[in-house]
């Protein structure tokens, strides 16, 4: 009796989970789901890039856009969307975007000592379309940092560390400053 019992509880686990994955997998395919993941920091040495005295943003406000590649037209925005204690963040988009250029954008910052935007490098671009080969319903974006308005006194240890100055002197301003 133990082992019917047992025997049935096994093969309802295996149909289920075989039934999971079915809906899961068609699912996905037909209705074009994605969810755009990225994380936001605090970029502690105003260097436009993450190092290890970075530190998460929650609370910090992003959004996602697209726009047709062709005329610039919006294709689709996101609704605000508000970082983790973490500083992680998940949107969710429903549709295929191969023709439009769609963009994670930094909208808000909660933290006044850390909010300064550089025009250029706000934004983290994903391609949004199940045509392109990745498999699965996650996109990851690029993270996206506010400048904190004075660096911290450590930033010169962990940039030397990374052989930041070198490459400064050896590309020049342009590329650092
Ligand atoms: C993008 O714009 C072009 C030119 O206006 C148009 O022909 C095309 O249908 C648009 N594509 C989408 C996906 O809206």
């Amino acid at each position: 009796m133990a082992k019917a019992c047992v025997i049935a509880l096994v093969s309802l686990a295996i149909y289920t989970s075989s039934s999971f994955n079915f809906a899961y997998a068609t699912g996905a395919a037909e209705s074009n789901k994605f969810k755009v993941v990225g994380h936001v920091y605090c970029d502690t040495c105003r260097v436009e890039f993450e190092t290890k005295i970075s530190q998460p943003i929650s609370g910090a406000v992003v959004k996602l856009e697209c726009r047709n590649r062709t005329d610039g037209a919006l294709t689709f925005q996101s609704p605000e969307i508000t970082t983790t204690q973490s500083g992680d963040y998940s949107i969710d988009v429903e549709g295929d975007f191969q023709d439009s250029d769609c963009d994670v954008t930094l909208v808000k910052s909660p933290r006044p000592d850390c909010s300064d935007l550089t025009e250029d490098w706000r934004k983290a671009r994903v391609v949004i379309t199940s045509l392109d080969g990745v498999s699965g319903d996650i996109r990851f974006a690029n993270s996206l940092g506010f400048k904190k308005k004075e660096a911290l006194p450590e930033c010169k240890k962990v940039l030397t560390e990374l052989g930041y100055y070198e490459l400064q002197d050896e590309l020049g301003q342009e590329v650092v400053s």
